[in-house]
């Protein structure tokens, strides 16, 4: 097939964890014979050196051209004043309400051999499986806000359609796996919490196939730590979700393995690895690119239908997890690079250098 795909590299190690994820993608096509044709913009601080606006025209109009986006990550001190004009963050908000992407799917697996990495004991995370559905284009991010000398708000407001569009999501998600619905929300302090409720509520009826129950976000925090097994899809309002889905993503190992998918109504998505900028090790090229690897899995399959394509990236990336090499948030010392080529090798079927010489070795000897 063919398919236009537009990356948003970003800022910090957006832009070295995307180039690994475009090679992915560009193997991919060379396997299974699809034409992807790639077109590359300005999104976040480099947008605004280069043109003062966090989301260019230019930007916006490539998206809307786009079969698919896939981005880094935006941000970093440079662009942090507090009283600056503009902030690279904006324009991921914007490009997220611009695509109507209000569903977030951040899925998180904890791979048997990172089980020793989690920062949970091997038996608490064993068999975790979990998938978050975060809203994404609604609540206090998009909230009107205030602030004057002493004083400042961000309104939170939900409306009953926005609620009813990603909870139905997340219902028709957990119905395609293991039938167990977990909405989380403050209900017993803020009245969208109360409003959110009510409305899973009556949508369950239309899903009696699918177990919903409700948790408070401050247990729900707890519960991640405590039985992270249990449970399977997570529907939650966005800064919830945001919170939520960093601490999960360290529980399975580290930040910078978490993928996600931003879809709307249509088939176009946002496809960016949870983590941001990291601005501590920007340029330095030992990013753990495999979050971003696995947001372009995402993209194969939720955008271009390329199920099997998909599931070949995420084998290559459980390969190369459970043989190394290993980046250094995951313990290893392998650089942003060698873990590409890693996944690369193994997902051409290949065996890697190593089983390569040993083959060698052993028929010389044998
Ligand atoms: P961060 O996710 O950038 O970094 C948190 C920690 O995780 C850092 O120690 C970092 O080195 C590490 N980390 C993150 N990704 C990693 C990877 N792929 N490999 C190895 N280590 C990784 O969060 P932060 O430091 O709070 O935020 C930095 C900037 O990024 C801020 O400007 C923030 O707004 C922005 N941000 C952007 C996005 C996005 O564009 N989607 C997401 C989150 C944060
Ligand atoms: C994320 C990020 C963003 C968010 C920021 C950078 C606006 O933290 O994608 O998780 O809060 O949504
Ligand atoms: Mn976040």
């Amino acid at each position: 097939m063919s398919a236009r795909i537009l990356t948003l590299p970003g800022d910090g190690i957006g832009p070295e964890v995307t180039a690994a994820a475009v090679a992915v993608l560009k193997s991919v096509a060379a396997h299974y014979g699809h034409a992807f044709e790639f077109d590359e913009q300005l999104l976040g601080g480099c947008a605004i050196d280069a043109t003062g606006e966090p989301l260019p025209s230019a930007t916006l109009a490539a998206c809307a051209d786009a079969d698919a986006v896939l981005l880094g990550a935006v941000g970093g001190p440079r662009w942090s004043d507090p009283n600056a004009r503009v902030r690279p963050e904006q324009g991921l908000l914007g490009l997220r309400a611009a695509l109507g992407v209000y569903a977030n799917l951040r899925p998180l697996r904890v791979h048997p051999a990172l089980a020793a990495h989690s920062p949970l004991k091997d038996e608490r995370v064993a068999g975790v499986d979990l998938l978050f559905v975060r809203e994404l284009t609604g609540g206090a991010y998009f909230g009107r806000k205030s602030r004057d000398a002493d004083s400042a708000s961000d309104e939170c407001r939900y409306s009953v359609a926005e609620i009813e569009r990603v909870a139905r999501r997340a219902f028709e998600l957990a119905r395609s796996r293991r039938g167990g619905l977990t909405s989380v929300d403050k209900a017993n302090v803020l009245e969208t919490s109360r409003l959110w409720r009510s409305t899973l509520d009556r949508l369950a009826g239309d899903y009696p196939d699918v177990q919903l129950e409700h948790q408070l976000v401050d247990s729900m925090a707890m519960l991640l730590l405590t039985q992270p097994a249990r449970y399977d899809v997570i529907v939650t309002e966005n800064l919830f979700g945001d919170i939520l889905t960093d601490e999960a993503a360290a529980l399975a190992g580290s930040l910078g393995l978490s993928p996600s998918a931003s879809l709307g109504d249509g088939r176009r998505g946002l496809y960016e690895p949870i983590h941001g900028s990291a601005p501590d090790i920007a340029g330095r090229g030992i990013a753990n690119p495999l979050g971003a690897i696995l947001s372009a899995a995402l993209l194969l399959r939720h955008s271009l239908g390329l199920e099997r394509e998909a599931s070949a990236v995420e084998a290559a990336v459980a390969r190369v997890l459970a043989e190394g090499p290993r980046p250094r948030d995951l313990g290893g010392s392998a650089d942003t690079i060698a873990v590409c080529d890693a996944v690369l090798v193994a997902l051409a079927g290949r065996a890697s250098a190593a089983d390569m010489y040993a083959d060698l070795a052993n028929s010389c000897c044998g």
